[in-house]
């Protein structure tokens, strides 16, 4: 487990140097106990990085995997310090915990709590789906709950050890998505996403009764057809 997360996280990994303005960061892998207990340490310029704690959750369709980490960041500036939490259908959700400090040394030896997220309904709805083979999905629409207030479409790679899959998601999510962007990685305790789409908006409100909006998007887009001839007809004469 230590040697493939290792290899994974790469890119944000500091390196060991024996400046003088240098921080240590507890290290640990794998399980909450691991990390309760880490004794390892790694160092990293205090101007430029940080030290970083995750706890996370990642369902999928019912299937739980929960993975922990601490290290050194080489870049204190990229990454998301926020918990994010983001459904992406019935039992298919993430859910990342994260600290970040770069104020004393081994600022990072609490553990962060696994997000429980809600069940709550918030009265919001998102396009929502997951593709782990395509950057695209098919959508349908999802109540959202909890802090959950932003839709997302995001697509982009998941690497996971040695294999890279390539992944499309879209759903409700905090708030704290709306700094993912294109080009950046999102470092999970068991994954780095990066993404090429990111868009994270406020999601619309739930419809209160069904026929209204539905009726009145519907009659929109028969008028659509009628638009673009008029536009053309005008065009052409
Ligand atoms: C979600 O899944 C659970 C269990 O698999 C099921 O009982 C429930 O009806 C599903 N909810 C929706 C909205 O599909
Ligand atoms: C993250 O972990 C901290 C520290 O344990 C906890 O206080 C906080 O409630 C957690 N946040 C979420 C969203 O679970």
């Amino acid at each position: 487990m230590v040697s493939f997360i290792c290899c994974l996280l790469p890119a944000l990994l500091a390196t060991t140097s024996a400046q003088a303005s240098t921080l240590t960061c507890k290290t640990c892998f794998d399980s909450a106990d691991a990390c309760r207990t880490a004794q390892r340490t790694c160092r990293v310029d205090k101007a430029t990085g940080g030290c970083f704690a995750v706890a996370e959750d990642i369902t999928l369709e019912g299937t739980k995997t929960t993975g922990f980490a601490s290290h050194c960041i080489d870049d204190y500036n990229m990454g998301v310090k926020d918990p994010v939490t983001v459904t992406l259908g019935n039992g298919t959700y993430l859910r990342i915990n994260t600290t970040w400090c770069n104020t004393d040394n081994n600022c990072n030896s609490a553990v962060p709590e696994v997000p429980t997220g809600s069940t709550t309904l918030n009265g919001l709805q998102c396009p929502t789906c997951l593709s782990l083979s395509a950057d695209t999905c098919d959508s349908h629409i999802a109540p959202c709950t909890g802090d959950e207030t932003y839709c997302i479409d995001f697509a982009g790679t998941i690497q996971k050890g040695s294999e890279i899959s390539t992944f499309a998601a879209k759903g409700c999510a905090t708030a704290s998505t709306k700094v993912i962007k294109v080009g950046i990685s999102l470092a999970s305790a068991l994954s780095v996403f990066t993404f090429t789409k990111a868009t994270s908006k406020p999601a619309e409100k739930t419809p209160t009764s069904g026929a209204t909006p539905a009726l009145g998007r519907f009659s929109f887009a028969l008028y659509l057809p009628g638009l673009t001839g008029l536009l053309l007809v005008k065009l052409l004469s």
